[in-house]
Order: structure tokens, then sequence, then C-alpha cells
């Protein structure tokens, strides 16, 4: 199909969207890249000299780097970590009421986010929950902010359900409406099931992890993804996906939340393809074995499997929560901006035997 038909395609289709609908056909028109058989615009004269590298972005942060080294006119200063900072910047996290995706929000706060929206099942954010709230508003206080001083980021709680699509989509416009921007989204919702053989695996208790796993995944990014659009910045999706969805678990019957990740991997690979131009990333995270309230069902219960799991990987043991903090602010920030439709293993080294 020719690009022209490509866009009066697309051009139809959108009008049947949301209110966003006009950014999307926008941002469509004019970042496409050039195609190979247009003719090149021909050299003005300020253009670069030939041997000059292809420019075609700009870190905000320029001069950085070898770049900045070379110039003499730069105070030498190390910026590394700016570029892991989400100063300002407007996250949201499904699944974030407990465990991983909790631990992830902290994580976006204490990089500066100004805010991090947790989505969660329950009609109230449990105590923990409150008491990692309190712990970033002391944070903030002691970083000189606090309440209504803009320093320090805040925790806020938004009860739903990520199976419904339409929910999601309201509530996610709701935090944009709110904040006015929408940077970062990680899709953590999610369960496990019993083990069951696969030969006779219900078709009611398959559909329900789907439901959330895949299903509930892709409404949350697409939420979020919109208010991207919307508002015209540059986004970072994170969808939560896990080791298994290349590996299945030895000795474990498995086969839908196995499934469900693998489902999860692609997804983030087809959506960084479809979102690329319009300077969105997408990429998976795929954790090994962590000890959260997922995992402490089966460990608790069997605890000879914390010896056999942790036997799995070369480190001998199995993960911290707080050892995904790096990864997550690593793609949610500048510092992996040309990271997009990758899975990133944190395993351990269990995917390497
Ligand atoms: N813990 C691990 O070892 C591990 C490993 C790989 C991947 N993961 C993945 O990481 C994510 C977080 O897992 P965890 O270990 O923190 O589990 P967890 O059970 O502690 O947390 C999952 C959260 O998702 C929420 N949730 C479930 N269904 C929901 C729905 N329909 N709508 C909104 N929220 C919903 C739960 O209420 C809970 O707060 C999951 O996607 C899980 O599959 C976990």
């Amino acid at each position: 199909m020719s690009f022209t038909r490509a866009r009066a395609v697309i051009s139809r289709s959108l009008k049947s969207l949301p209110s966003y609908a006009p950014q999307v056909h926008r941002a469509f028109t004019t970042t496409r890249p050039r195609l190979s058989s247009e003719t090149p615009p021909s050299p003005s004269p300020s253009s670069p000299s030939p041997s000059s590298p292809p420019q075609q972005s700009v870190s905000p942060l320029a001069p950085i780097g070898v770049a900045a080294a070379l110039d003499p006119t730069i105070t030498p200063m190390p910026k590394i970590f700016d570029e892991f900072s989400l100063r300002d910047r407007v996250c949201i996290v499904s699944g974030a009421g407990r465990g991983l995706g909790l631990e992830m929000a902290l994580a976006l706060c204490e990089a500066g986010a100004r805010a991090v929206y947790c989505f969660d099942l329950p009609g109230e954010p449990s105590g923990e929950w409150e008491m990692v709230r309190e712990y970033v508003r002391r944070m903030g206080v002691g970083m000189g902010g606090g309440e209504g001083k803009g320093k320090g980021g805040r925790l806020e709680y938004v009860c739903a359900d990520v199976r419904d699509q339409e929910g999601m989509w309201r509530k996610v416009g709701e935090v944009g409406d709110r904040e006015g921007r929408m940077d970062v989204c990680v899709a953590a919702a999610g369960v496990g099931l019993a083990h069951v053989d696969c030969l006779v695996y219900p078709k009611e208790q398959f559909e329900a992890v789907m439901n959330v796993n895949t299903n509930g995944v892709l409404y949350t990014a697409q939420a979020a993804g919109q208010q991207m659009v919307r508002f015209g910045n540059a986004g970072s999706i994170i969808l939560i996906a896990s080791m298994f969805g290349k590996h299945p678990n030895k000795d474990h019957a498995w086969v839908p939340y196995n499934t469900s990740k693998s489902a999860v991997i692609q997804m983030a690979r087809s959506m960084a393809c479809e979102l690329g131009t319009r300077n969105i990333r997408v990429n998976s995270l795929s954790p090994g074995h962590i000890y959260t309230q997922m995992t402490a069902a089966y460990l608790d219960m069997q605890p000879h499997l914390l010896e056999k799991w942790s036997s799995l990987n070369p480190m001998g043991r199995i993960g911290r929560s707080d050892e995904l903090r790096g990864v997550i602010a690593w793609l949610a920030s500048d510092a992996s901006s040309f990271c997009t439709g990758s899975d990133i293993l944190v395993s351990g080294g269990h995917h390497a035997w």
C-alpha cells in the first residue's frame, strides 16, 4: 500500500476515535521518516559538511558525554544522573497497591516524578500503601518541599480494574485532565493461578488469567498512550511480563500465565513499532523469581520451593522487589531514550542456563 493511501485509510479510521485523534493524525503526518524512494532535500549552505555525522535528534541535556568533553567552553560536570531524572513527570502504575507495582511507583517518585498514580482493585488502599505515600510526602519535605511547595512527588491511589477498557481510558484521561501531561506508564497488574494439567485447563480460569495479564495490560497501555499523544510529550510505556514469557517454569503447570506473559512481550514489540515515530517507547520488563504476595502463595505453602527456585539461577537466590528499582528508573527516563521494542530480563541469570 502506498504511503498516501495508507495515510488516507488511517485518517478515515481515526474519525471514529475520541478527542485525542487530531493529535494522533498530526503526529503521524509530521514525524514520518523520509521514504527511501523520495528525493533527499538538497543541502542548504548551513547544512553540515558530508563528514559530519547525521543528526536526527538532540538530547535535551546536550551537550553531554563525549560531545561535552570536546567542547572547550563547557564546564565539566557529571550529567549521567540527570538523564535518569523524572523531574515533573506524571506516571501511572497498575497493580501498584502492593508488590512490584508499589515498589516501582516509589522508585519513580524518588527519581523525581511529580505524581505517580497507583491503579489497583481494592476500593481503599492498604495500610502498606498509605505508609509508602507518607514516606514519599516526608521525603519531599526533606528535599525542602512538601505540600504545595513544588518539591517532592505525590503518590495517588485510583481504584480501577484493568479488565475494564472503557474505565481505564476514562480514569487515565482524568489523570491527564488534572495533571496536563502523561509521561510514564507501568502496566504491572497481574495474577497467577493454580497448577492445572494443560490438557484440561478450564476455560474460565484460562480466560481469567488472560483478561488481567494480557487484555488488562493492553487497556492500561492504550489509556496512557492516548494521553501521551494528547499532550504531545514523549512517553515511556513499560509492560511487566515475566521470564516465563520465554522460558516455562520447570515443573509448574502454568500454561495460562506463561502464555499471557509471552503475549505481553510481543505486545510491547508491536506497540513499539506503531508508536516509535510518535516518540512513545514501549518495552517489556521480565523479572525472574521475586518474593512478593504472588509468589508467597507458593513459597509459604511449600518451603522446599525456595531452595529449588534459587538453584535455578547462577546467583543461587531469588530476587528482591527493590532490585527492580534501577531498571524501572532507566526504562522510564531519558537514560533509555533509544530503547524500544525490547524485553529486559532481570532474572538473576535464570535464562542463561
Ligand atoms: N513476583 C514475581 O516473582 C514476578 C515475576 C515475574 C513477573 N511478575 C509480574 O509482576 C507483576 C506484579 O506481580 P507481584 O509479584 O507484585 O504480584 P502481587 O500479587 O503482589 O501484585 C499484583 C497486583 O495486581 C493487582 N491486580 C490484580 N488484578 C487486577 C485488576 N484486574 N485490576 C487492577 N489491579 C489488579 C493486585 O490487586 C495486586 O495489587 C505481575 O504482572 C506479575 O505477573 C512477578
